[in-house]
């Protein structure tokens, strides 16, 4: 599939039909994710492919659990709106495989010379190990077109990270960043509206 295509193609699909991803797909398109840039090509990240079904759901337990814990006014509108969330933070248990990012913490040079911390430096920075982990997401979201599947990046799921850590096995200096759901999408998915090439393009001749 030509890129251009996998791109207009992409949309975030959330429900799947029960059918197994071979792993050579996922280690397909793990490659690929670790194809993408990096800040100083350092690679911070592991990705770990999960299809097994029981795991998934207490993993989903110990995200809707942490949900719960979120203080609401229990009017019906909160009730309605956290039980939306939760649905979208726990549908990746219906997925036919679930793949973690997990990333250490970029430790840029500057580090070695100056008097600022770790994370003095990296916020200064943007973030780039976090951008580095966004790029090689997009790279599996992309690379799920052309093979075939659709997928979903998420991070609300995030509020168990460290619940989720100790399932998965993660173990620093490695922490989770998010997750993307894949499979065979059960139903062609909506595309959602973009925004006007006009809205988001500024030229500075
Ligand atoms: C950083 C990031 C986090 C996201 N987290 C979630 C999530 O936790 N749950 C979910 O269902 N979708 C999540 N999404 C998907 C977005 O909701 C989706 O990309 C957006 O609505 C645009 O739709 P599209 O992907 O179909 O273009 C996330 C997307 C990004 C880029």
């Amino acid at each position: 599939m030509e890129l251009k295509q996998a791109i207009e193609l992409r949309t975030s699909n959330r429900t799947f039909i029960n059918e197994p991803i071979p792993i050579a797909d996922l280690k397909e398109l793990v490659r690929r994710a670790g194809l993408a840039p990096s800040v100083n090509n350092y690679q911070p990240w592991v990705f770990y492919a999960i299809t097994n079904s029981d795991l998934l759901n207490k993993m989903a337990v110990k995200v809707a659990a942490k949900m719960k814990e979120i203080p609401s006014n229990n009017s019906i509108a909160a009730k309605n709106v956290l039980s939306q969330v939760e649905w979208f933070a726990t549908f990746f248990e219906n997925a036919p495989a679930v793949i973690a990012i997990a990333m250490d913490e970029y430790e840029s040079v500057l580090e070695m010379g100056v008097q600022m911390s770790h994370e003095e430096i990296n916020k200064m920075r943007n973030y780039p190990d976090m951008q580095s982990a966004g790029a090689a997401i997009q790279n599996i979201l992309l690379s799920a077109v052309d093979l075939g599947y659709g997928a979903c990046w998420l991070s609300a799921p995030m509020i168990a990270k460290i619940e989720l850590e100790k399932i998965i096995g993660i173990q620093p200096p490695h922490h989770l960043i998010a997750f993307v759901a894949i499979g065979k999408p059960s139903k062609v998915a909506q595309q959602k509206p973009k925004k006007n090439l006009d809205e988001i393009f500024r030229l500075i001749e």
